[in-house]
């Protein structure tokens, strides 16, 4: 009897430094040569020839009418460019994706540009575009037979972590937080979804680097973005927001970046597409990050002549509050071919950036704000022109981070003018005084009026 044989994969890991392969399903995160990081790479040719860029565009088109099934999901619709070798009994969704995107009339006339979207990926079953990474790396450990995951984290990465773990019986996760960085929305996450929380008197970058550290002993499986799985999943961003605009590729794609996983994950999208004749044209990319841990932002000032690495210091955009950013050779790489630029954004244009855009209905995280204020300015200074089209992604909700809205309305930010404040108005518990209040016409702050 001959025995079946095994199917040819697809994917592999590769060595971004030195080009080493190595197969997927080895649990790796670093070169055994060079301090290179690995990217999954999937055998585009073998794609190619199986579908030309036209009768992709019609499989995944025809996906979005599947009421049930793992194609339902924003991430497993494009499951073929994403983890082709994982079998769709294997996949953990809740499902994810399916974000909407906004046009905003409000952003087009503030900017005076022609046409500015925003991808609300807040929009996620734990409100932040760390679903799309969780679903891959999850069901890729769970395929693999981990037991045990973890992750380092501003606060997404360990709520998604957690939530995924928790669909997959007999998996631990194990999440390591910098103490008093992360929102109390983001820290409950993980607590009710019962994974061990760890948290640690430290910033983010160290908590990574313990992490990474106990990694190379022991047999946990690593879920931050240095995982490359995780930026297969991730990538899906791309390919929703072209679909999303019948696959005509906007000018400019704007990613509020930290740890520079989701800069680098969208650009290989968009490249993968581009190979496959999906599109016909890669949007180039804005990467924007907080002043106060902009170490992308200064490198693209001096034309990336060194790798720069920065103290993070205080931000309201605390979930990219990182001065060392893990994937920052695939950032960098992924912003130059694309033509792209980095830009950074101050608090005050952080906070006003993100008033402006709440004020719309569209609730939005400072992260996400450090995106639309980088557009702003890259508007302004002239890097994007009036008649560009622009997506913003905005990669958290707006309630993960209640405090700093308080904060702004209230006035109570320190070093931020309330500009666009809509404050509370305290008045006695009398109806005399509310309909006095409405008599005045106080009800509604200067963010309100003047409409979307
Ligand atoms: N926006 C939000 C809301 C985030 O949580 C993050 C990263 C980013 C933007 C930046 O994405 O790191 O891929 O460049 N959060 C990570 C975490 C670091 O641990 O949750 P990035």
């Amino acid at each position: 009897m001959t025995p079946t044989p095994t199917p040819r994969p697809y994917s592999g890991l590769r060595c971004i430094g030195c080009g080493r392969a190595f197969p997927l399903a080895e649990i790796r995160y670093e070169c055994d040569a060079c301090p290179g990081l690995l990217e999954v790479v999937h055998d585009l040719d073998r794609l190619k020839a199986e579908r030309d860029g036209a009768a992709w565009r019609i499989l995944f088109d025809s996906r979005l009418a599947e009421r049930g099934g793992p194609h339902k999901s924003g991430v497993w619709r494009y499951h073929e460019l994403v983890l082709p070798d994982l079998p769709l009994d294997r996949i953990v969704s809740k499902p994810e994706g399916n974000t909407n995107l906004y046009r905003s009339p409000r952003l087009e006339g503030e900017s005076r540009t022609r046409e500015v979207r925003l991808k609300h990926e807040g929009e996620n079953p734990t409100l932040s575009f760390k679903d799309r990474g969780m679903t891959a790396g999850v069901s890729w450990a769970r395929h693999l037979g981990v037991a045990q995951v973890a992750c380092a984290s501003t606060g997404d990465t360990s709520a998604a972590m957690a939530a995924y773990a928790a669909q997959v019986d007999g998996m631990r996760g194990v999440v390591v937080l910098p103490r008093g960085r992360i929102s109390v929305e983001q820290l409950s996450q993980p607590i009710a979804s019962g994974c061990l929380t760890v948290s640690l008197p430290t910033d983010f970058d160290t908590c990574i680097r313990l992490l990474r550290e106990v990694g190379r002993k022991r047999p946990i499986y690593l879920l931050n973005s240095v995982n490359p799985v995780r930026i297969e999943g991730q990538k899906s961003i791309a390919y929703e927001i072209l679909q999303d605009l019948g696959w005509n590729p906007p000018d400019w794609i704007v990613v509020p970046v930290g740890n520079a996983g989701n800069i680098s994950a969208i650009g290989k999208g968009l490249f993968d597409l581009k190979t496959l004749g999906v599109i016909d044209r890669v949007p180039r990319l804005l990467g924007a990050q907080a002043e106060a841990a902009a170490p992308l932002a200064r490198a693209h000032r001096e034309g990336y002549a060194s790798r720069v690495r920065v103290r993070a210091g205080d931000t309201v955009a605390s979930a990219i509050r990182i001065g060392d950013p893990v994937s920052y050779d695939k950032a960098v790489a992924a912003v130059r071919r694309s033509g792209g630029a980095f830009v950074s954004a101050t608090e005050q244009e952080i906070m006003d950036a993100k008033a402006l855009v709440d004020a719309t209905g569209v609730y939005i995280c400072p992260n996400s704000a450090t995106a639309v204020a980088g557009f702003l300015k890259a508007r302004a200074e002239g890097t994007i022109g009036e008649d560009d089209t622009i997506v913003i992604v905005a990669t958290a909700h707006g309630c993960k981070f209640s405090q700093a809205t308080i904060d702004y309305h209230g006035g109570r930010l320190a070093g931020v003018v309330p500009r666009l404040a809509n404050r509370v108005v305290e008045i006695d518990a009398e109806a005399a005084a509310i309909e006095r209040l409405l008599t005045d016409g106080e009800a509604g702050g200067p963010a309100r009026r003047g409409g979307a």
